[in-house]
C-alpha cells in the first residue's frame, strides 16, 4: 500500500530521516508527552481520582466513605444528626443523604467545596423511588405496564425533578426479586420473574442516569438491595435469607446484574445475611459475584445502619470488628452507622487494614463524583428557576397518568360492568375512595398529596351528566361498622357500586410485612353487605402486593387492580372505569388463592409426583387436600376491554443446532370492539436437564398497540441466549434436548409448539 505521506519531508523533519525511519521515533516521543501531559493533568475521572487521592490525608479519604442522614426521615437507630454542617466541616461527612431542595443542598454544599482544605463536594443521596415530586404508580405497579421503555420515560422524568432539586444521587433502582407477599417491600421492585425484572431494572438505570451522568438533569442510579433481600424468611422483615447458589444465581441475581450492565455507579448492600454472612460484609457477593464475575465499578453504600447491625447478626463482636469486616469485604460507604469515621483510623494503626483498603474504597467513591462533573461544578444541579419549571410540571404529570393508566390490571369483567356509563346514578364506596395520600403508596418522595384529585374526585367529575353519591362504609383497618347501612343505601339507590377498597399506604414498603395478605379490616364485610342490594359491583383496589381475593373477586363483576397508582392516579383510574382508557396491565406477580400457597410463583419446578389437571383429586400428588394448586391470577394475566385472539404458535423449524436461531411467531388480532394494547408472552421448557427446569420460564414479550380489527405477527427469536442455564457444573450454556415453546397473553393461557436443541 502506497503511504499518503512523501517518503523525504524537508524543512522540520532534521537531519534528512525518512518518514518511515522517523515514525517509530515520533511515536515514542508522543508517548513520552502524552504521559507526561497525562501525570501533569488528568483527564479521565479516574485519573482525577488518582491525582486528587495523592494529596488527601488519611482523615479525608475516611470521611469520602461516610454517609451521612440531613433534615429529612431517620429508619434505623442512629440519632438525627444535629451537627451535620460541623460534620461537613470538619472533614468527617463526605455525603449527605435526605437533603432536598437547591437551597439546602447548596448550603451543605458550599461549606464542602468552600469550607474544607481539597474542596471536594458531596453526593446528596435520597429515595426517588417513583418520583420525586410527581409520583408515578407503585414500581410494582409500574411493572405491570410490561412498558420498560415507559418506564424509563419514568425515571427520567423522577430524575430530572430529583436533580432539579439539588440531588445528584438516588437509592433506586430497587430490583430484588420477591415472591412471598408478606413481605412489604413486594411494592418496591418488578415482582417474582427475573426476566422481567432484568428488563426493568435495565430501563430504570437508563432512565435515572440518561446519556451523560454529567448532566444536570440526571442522577447516580443505586441498585438495591443486593442481595436477595426479596427472599428473608416468612416474608418477614429484615430476616434471614438462607438458598442455594444455583437459587442466587438463577433467579435473585439477574436484575442486579441487568442494572449494572445498563451502567449503574452504584450498588446498596442489603440488610439481610445470606447463607450465614450478612450482605454488608459478604466477600462472595461484593468481590467475587460484583467487581470479579460482572466488572462493577462503581461503589457499594451499605444500607441504613447495616454496619453496626452486624453485630446484632452475631457476625462481629464490635462495631470496630464490623467496620473492619465490612472494609474488607467491598463495602466502600458507610450509611449512617458512622462505624467508618470512628474507626477506620484505629483499624489502621492497628494494622487491621490496610491503606490500600481505604484508598481503593475512596477512589471509586471520588471516581464517581468527577463522573457526575461535581468538580467541574459543585452547583450544576442547584438552579432554583429550573427546580421551579421542572417539578410538576405539565408534562411530568401527564407522563405519570400514563404510567398510571398502563400499570392498571383489569382482573375480572363480567356483564360488561366496566366500563361504567357515563349519566349513570354511581355509588362511590369505600375507605379510599376519596383518601388523596393513599394514592401515593410508600416511599412517596416530595410528593404532596393535598392537591391531588382522588378516585371520588375523578369520577365525579367524568360523570357530570349522572349522579354520584358517596359513602365511606368503613375504614382501611378498623372494625368498625357504623358506616355500613349508609353505604348499602346508596348502593341501593344506584345502577351500579363502585367500592375502592384495599391496603392503606403505609402499609407496603420497608418493615411492613403481614401475616395475612386479605384485605384487612371489614371491607370484605361491607362488599358483601353491598352484594346484597343486587347491584352491579365494581371493585377498584389499591394495594402494594398481590391480596387474596377469592371471595371478593366471585362477589365483584368486575375487578380493577390499581396498586398505589401516583399523583395523577385518580384521573387515570376514572378514565379507565369510564373507558376512556383501555386497561393493558399485566400482572408481574402471582395473586395466590390463599396465603397457604406462598410461595407460589408461575416458574415452579413439575416435581417428582406433578398434579394431573384432568384429575386434580388424585391422591399421592403434588397438591393440597384443601386448595387447588392453581393461583387466583396468574403471573402475566391481564384483561382488556377489547379481546385478543391468538392463532397457534409457528416455529420455522422443529431442531435447531447449537449457535442457531429458530423463530417462533404468532397472529394476535384485535377481535374485539375497540382499540387496545396486549402484552404478548413467549414461554420456554427445557423438557430435560442436568439439572431440573422450571415448568415455564419467560423469555420475551412485547407489547402491542392493536386497533379494533386490526392483526399482527409477532416474532420472538429463540437461540442461544434464551436457551441457556446454568447448567450442573455451574456454567452456563445450553444443552441438547426438547423444547416446548408456549406463546399468549398470561403465563397459564397459551399455545405450544415443540423443537429439539441437537448436539
Ligand atoms: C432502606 C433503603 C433506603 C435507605 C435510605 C433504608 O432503611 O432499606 O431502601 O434506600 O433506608 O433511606
Amino acid at each position: 500500500m502506497r503511504s499518503p505521506l512523501p517518503a523525504k519531508v524537508p524543512a522540520f523533519f532534521p537531519f534528512g530521516f525518512t518518514i518511515r525511519a522517523t515514525l517509530p521515533l515520533l511515536a515514542a516521543a508522543c508517548c513520552f508527552l502524552c504521559a507526561t501531559a497525562a501525570a501533569a493533568e488528568p483527564v479521565t475521572a479516574g485519573e482525577r481520582a488518582d491525582a486528587l487521592l495523592a494529596r488527601m490525608t488519611t482523615d479525608e479519604k475516611i470521611s469520602q466513605l461516610v454517609l451521612l442522614t440531613g433534615y429529612g426521615a431517620v429508619t434505623g437507630p442512629v440519632q438525627l444528626q444535629q451537627s451535620l454542617e460541623d460534620n461537613i466541616r470538619k472533614g468527617e461527612c463526605g455525603n449527605v443523604f435526605n437533603v432536598m431542595s437547591v437551597a439546602q443542598v447548596r448550603k451543605l454544599q458550599k461549606i464542602a467545596v468552600e469550607d474544607t482544605r481539597l474542596h471536594i463536594p458531596l453526593l446528596f443521596g435520597y429515595d426517588v423511588i417513583h418520583g420525586y415530586k410527581t409520583i408515578f404508580p407503585i414500581c410494582l405497579g409500574e411493572a405491570a405496564s410490561w412498558n420498560p421503555a415507559l418506564i424509563e420515560n419514568s425515571e427520567r422524568v423522577a430524575a430530572t425533578e430529583g436533580a432539579a432539586a439539588g440531588l445528584n444521587w438516588t437509592f433506586a433502582p430497587m430490583v430484588d426479586i420477591a415472591r412471598d407477599p408478606r413481605w412489604g417491600r413486594i411494592c418496591e421492585g418488578a415482582g417474582e420473574d427475573p426476566f422481567l425484572g432484568s428488563a426493568i431494572a435495565a430501563a430504570r438505570v437508563r432512565g435515572i442516569q440518561g446519556t451523560n451522568l454529567a448532566a444536570p438533569d440526571t442522577l447516580l442510579a443505586c441498585v438495591k438491595h443486593y442481595a436477595a433481600y426479596g427472599a428473608v424468611q416468612a416474608g418477614r422483615e429484615y430476616n434471614t435469607v438462607d438458598m442455594s447458589e444455583r437459587m442466587l444465581r438463577e433467579v435473585y441475581l439477574p436484575p442486579y446484574r441487568a442494572a449494572i450492565d445498563a451502567g449503574a455507579l452504584s450498588v446498596m448492600a442489603s440488610f439481610n445475611e445470606l447463607n450465614g454472612i450478612p450482605a454488608t460484609a459478604n466477600r462472595f457477593l461484593l468481590q467475587q459475584i460484583l467487581r470479579d464475575e460482572w466488572g462493577f465499578t462503581g461503589f457499594v453504600v451499605t444500607d441504613y445502619t447495616a454496619v453496626n447491625e452486624m453485630v446484632a447478626h452475631g457476625s462481629a463482636a464490635d462495631e470496630t470488628e464490623a467496620a473492619r469486616q465490612a472494609l474488607a469485604a467491598g463495602v466502600d460507604m458507610d450509611m449512617q452507622s458512622s462505624a467508618y469515621l470512628n474507626h477506620l483510623k484505629e483499624l489502621l494503626a492497628a494494622g487491621k487494614i490496610s491503606q490500600a483498603q481505604i484508598d481503593t474504597a475512596a477512589r471509586r467513591i471520588l471516581e464517581v463524583k468527577f463522573k457526575l462533573g461535581l468538580f467541574d461544578d459543585p452547583y450544576r444541579r442547584c438552579d432554583e428557576q429550573r427546580e421551579k419549571q421542572v417539578l410538576y410540571s405539565p408534562e411530568n404529570l401527564e407522563a405519570a397518568y400514563r404510567m398510571a393508566c398502563e400499570s392498571c390490571v383489569l382482573l375480572k369483567n363480567q356483564n360488561q360492568a366496566l366500563p361504567l356509563k357515563t349519566g349513570a346514578n354511581i355509588a362511590v364506596i369505600g375507605p379510599l375512595a376519596d383518601s388523596q395520600r393513599d394514592l401515593l403508596g410508600s416511599w412517596k418522595g416530595e410528593g404532596d398529596w393535598n392537591f391531588i384529585e382522588t378516585v371520588l374526585g375523578a369520577i365525579r367529575h367524568e360523570n357530570t351528566n349522572g349522579t354520584v353519591t358517596y359513602a365511606r362504609g368503613c375504614d382501611i383497618a378498623s372494625t368498625n361498622r357504623d358506616g355500613f347501612a349508609a353505604a348499602v343505601r346508596a348502593a341501593q339507590n344506584a345502577d351500579v357500586a363502585v367500592l375502592v377498597l384495599g391496603e392503606s399506604c403505609d402499609m407496603c414498603g420497608e418493615a411492613k410485612s403481614r401475616t395475612s395478605i386479605n384485605l384487612p379490616g371489614v371491607q370484605t364485610e361491607l362488599l358483601r353487605e353491598i352484594k346484597q342490594t343486587g347491584k352491579p359491583i365494581v371493585l377498584v383496589l389499591m394495594n402494594g402486593r398481590p391480596l387474596t381475593l377469592e371471595e371478593e373477586s366471585q362477589i365483584s363483576d368486575a375487578v380493577l387492580d390499581t396498586w398505589f397508582p401516583g399523583t395523577e392516579g385518580g384521573r387515570a383510574t376514572a378514565d379507565l372505569l369510564f373507558g376512556r382508557q383501555n386497561p393493558s396491565g399485566k400482572l408481574p406477580v402471582t395473586f395466590p388463592r390463599t396465603l397457604g400457597q406462598v410461595p407460589i410463583f408461575y416458574a415452579a419446578k413439575n416435581t417428582g409426583r406433578p398434579l394431573n389437571p384432568a384429575n386434580p383429586k388424585e391422591a399421592y400428588k403434588s397438591s393440597y387436600i384443601d386448595c387447588p394448586n392453581d393461583p387466583l391470577y396468574p403471573f402475566g394475566f391481564g384483561l382488556s376491554y377489547t379481546t385478543f385472539t391468538y392463532s397457534d404458535v409457528q416455529l420455522d423449524g422443529t431442531t435447531l443446532r447449537p449457535g442457531g436461531t429458530l423463530t417462533a411467531t404468532v397472529t394476535v388480532t384485535n377481535s374485539g370492539p375497540r382499540d387496545g394494547a396486549e402484552v404478548v408472552q413467549l414461554y420456554l421448557r427445557q423438557l430435560v436437564g442436568s439439572v431440573t427446569r422450571p415448568v415455564r420460564e419467560l423469555k420475551g414479550f412485547q407489547k402491542l398497540e392493536l386497533k379494533a380489527g386490526e392483526s399482527r405477527t409477532v416474532a420472538f427469536s429463540i437461540g442461544e441466549k434464551e436457551l441457556s442455564f446454568l447448567r450442573a457444573d455451574m456454567t452456563v450454556g445450553t444443552e441438547p434436548g426438547k423444547f416446548q415453546v408456549f406463546i399468549g397473553p398470561n403465563s397459564r393461557d397459551t399455545s405450544a409448539a415443540a423443537f429439539e436443541l441437537l448436539e
